[in-house]
C-alpha cells in the first residue's frame, strides 16, 4: 500500500465487519495502475506533474465492472475512491444510474482525486474504486464525531456555515443517536483515535446513525466548530443556534 499507514487504516478495506455493517452497503472495484494514470489524467495539475501528455481511456475491465456494480444499486450509486469522493463535483447532487453517469463524475478534473492518485501513481500501483448505495443525506444530518484514544473528545455538526432548525428541533433524539454511536465506535473502533463521520436516518421512528468516512486524526482535517489552534475539544456535542456556537454536553 502506497499511503501512510495512518491513512490506509481508515480505507473501507481495513474497517472490521461491525463498522461496515454500520456503514452503507457498496461495491468494491479494484483499480489497476493504469487505470489509476486513466482516472488522475483527467487533472491537468496531475499531467504536469507526471508530464504526461496523452489522454488514456479507462480500461474495458473497470468500465465493465461499474456496469456490473451498478446493477446492484437500482436507485443509485454514489463513487469514491478508498481515500475520498468527487464531492467538489457539482454532479454529485444526484444518484449515479448509468455508466454514463459515473464517467460524468469521475472523468471530470478534481484536485483532491488527482492529489489521492498521487501515491499509487508514484509506486506504479492500483487503488480501490467503490459504488456506495447512494442514500439522501440532509446536511443538518451530518455529524464529525472526534475520537482520541478512544476517548469521544467532541462531535460536531459537520456543515459549519449553516444553522439547522432540525437540530434544534430533535436536539435530544440527535444525542441520543450520536451517543449510540459513539458507545458503538469506542467498542468497535480498531483504531484508537480516529475521525468519523456519521449521518443520521430514520430507523422505526428513531433516529440512527450510520457511518460514511473515517478520516486520519491528522490536523489537515477539518475540525469543524472545534479548533486545533485552539485544542479546546471538550467532549460536548457543538452545533450552531442563533448564531452562535452551541455546545451540548453528551453524557445525561
Ligand atoms: N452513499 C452516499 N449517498 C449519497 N451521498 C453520499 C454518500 N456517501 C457520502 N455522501 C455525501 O457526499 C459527501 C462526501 O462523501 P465522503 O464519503 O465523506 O467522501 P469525502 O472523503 O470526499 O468527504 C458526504 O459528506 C455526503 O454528503
Ligand atoms: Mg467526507
Amino acid at each position: 500500500m502506497a499511503y501512510p499507514k495512518a491513512v490506509s487504516d481508515t480505507f473501507f478495506a481495513s474497517w472490521p465487519d461491525a463498522l461496515k455493517q454500520a456503514s452503507v452497503p457498496h461495491e468494491e472495484i479494484p483499480i489497476s495502475p493504469d487505470d489509476v494514470l486513466a482516472l488522475a489524467a483527467n487533472t491537468p495539475e496531475f499531467c504536469e506533474k507526471f508530464a504526461m501528455f496523452n489522454h488514456f481511456d479507462l480500461s474495458q475491465d473497470f468500465l465493465d465492472e461499474v456496469t456490473a456494480g451498478l446493477e446492484k444499486f437500482p436507485s443509485g450509486a454514489f463513487p469514491r475512491l478508498d481515500y475520498c469522493s468527487w464531492k467538489e463535483s457539482c454532479l454529485l447532487n444526484s444518484p449515479a444510474r448509468t455508466l454514463r453517469d459515473v464517467e460524468a463524475i469521475i472523468l471530470q478534473p478534481n484536485q483532491r482525486i488527482a492529489s489521492a492518485l498521487m501515491e499509487p501513481a508514484i509506486h506504479n500501483q492500483g487503488a480501490n474504486f467503490y459504488l456506495r448505495e447512494w442514500i439522501d443525506m440532509p446536511r443538518w444530518s451530518e455529524f464529525r464525531i472526534f475520537m482520541r484514544d478512544r476517548k469521544i473528545i467532541g462531535i460536531s455538526q459537520y456543515y459549519t456555515t449553516e444553522q439547522f432548525p432540525q437540530i434544534q428541533q430533535s436536539l435530544d433524539d440527535i444525542r441520543q443517536a450520536l451517543i449510540e454511536f459513539c458507545l458503538f465506535l469506542y467498542k468497535e473502533s480498531h483504531l484508537e483515535t480516529v475521525i468519523a463521520d456519521v449521518f443520521l436516518s430514520n430507523q422505526n421512528e428513531k433516529l440512527q446513525a450510520h457511518l460514511i468516512e473515517l478520516n486520519p486524526f491528522l490536523k489537515r482535517a477539518d475540525p469543524c466548530l472545534y479548533s486545533w489552534e485552539k485544542s479546546d475539544f471538550d467532549g460536548k456535542f457543538r452545533f450552531i443556534k442563533n448564531e452562535r456556537v452551541v455546545a451540548a454536553p453528551m453524557a445525561s
